[in-house]
């Protein structure tokens, strides 16, 4: 608000998601969720508002297995359609959809979903739903470009210590982590690659004056396919997802 104010940055330039949460699927909960956000964010309008995933409690209910209810996305999704009629948000997404959750919203929706934000890495390559995204006009944004290096939820191996990624980064004198964003770009999706560390991100920015030649781009599908965000935490024996399977329909 300090920078709209003293004209440094224009709210025009800066691109601004949020995300409805799981309490809020309630056709009539939807405007709440977003004027909460836009309260908070002391905004008018968002560029992007995405139903955060496919997981649904009740309203207020503590965001836990045994207290999820089962989706109405037709519903939820209407009252997102609402939204961007009134322009309080520009564009409305999803995050979290499998293929065959896609193909069911794009088969109701009236307002085409611009954006499924997913994860997606030359670990976890996404190609099924980024071919399906494609086809349909519908803009695949990768969380977790980096494969969550470090994080504490995920114990198996980078891929940014991957032999082929890290034989590419030396051919091109770059850092693994620029040549697996550089390759999201060079497929076609976005890259939110999360740092705290101002020379990370100096160097997580430093993606768009160079490109990985074919021959090389080609290399990647030999990297081994490890999904880092299984998502073990939505399971449970009374809940609406018996497996990891079920939640991410069979996709991982
Ligand atoms: P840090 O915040 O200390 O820079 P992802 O975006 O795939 O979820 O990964 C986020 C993790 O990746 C964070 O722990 C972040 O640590 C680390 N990270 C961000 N940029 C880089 C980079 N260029 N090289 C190595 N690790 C990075």
């Amino acid at each position: 608000k300090k920078l709209f104010e003293d004209s440094v940055v224009k709210r025009e330039d800066l691109f601004i998601s949020s995300k409805l949460w799981s309490g809020n699927h309630a056709p009539e909960d939807v405007p709440e969720g977003i004027d909460t956000t836009l309260e908070d964010l002391q905004l008018e309008y968002l560029d992007l508002f995405l139903i955060h995933a496919p997981v649904r409690t009740n309203k207020g209910a503590i965001r836990t297995a045994e207290n999820y209810i089962p989706l109405d996305v037709p519903a939820t999704w209407g009252a997102m359609e609402k939204l961007y009629d009134s322009g309080k948000a520009r564009a409305i997404g999803v995050s979290n959809f499998s293929c065959k959750r896609m193909e069911d919203l794009l088969a109701i929706a009236r307002v085409t979903p611009a954006v499924n934000q997913v994860e997606s890495h030359p670990g976890w390559q996404q190609m099924k739903l980024r071919e399906l995204c494609r086809s349909k006009g519908v803009h695949l944004s990768a969380y977790s470009p980096l494969g969550r290096p470090g994080s504490p939820a995920f114990t198996g191996p980078s891929f940014l210590s991957n032999p082929i990624v890290v034989s590419i980064a030396e051919k091109l004198q770059r850092s693994p982590a620029q040549v697996a964003l550089r390759w999201g770009l060079q497929v076609g999706q976005s890259v939110l690659p999360k740092s705290i560390n101002e020379t990370r991100i100096k160097e997580n920015f430093n993606i768009f004056d160079w490109s990985i030649p074919e021959d090389l781009m080609s290399k990647f599908s030999e990297i081994p396919q490890i999904k880092t965000l299984r998502a073990e935490f939505v399971v449970h024996p009374q809940g609406i997802y018996k497996t990891v399977e079920d939640f991410w329909d069979g996709e991982i």
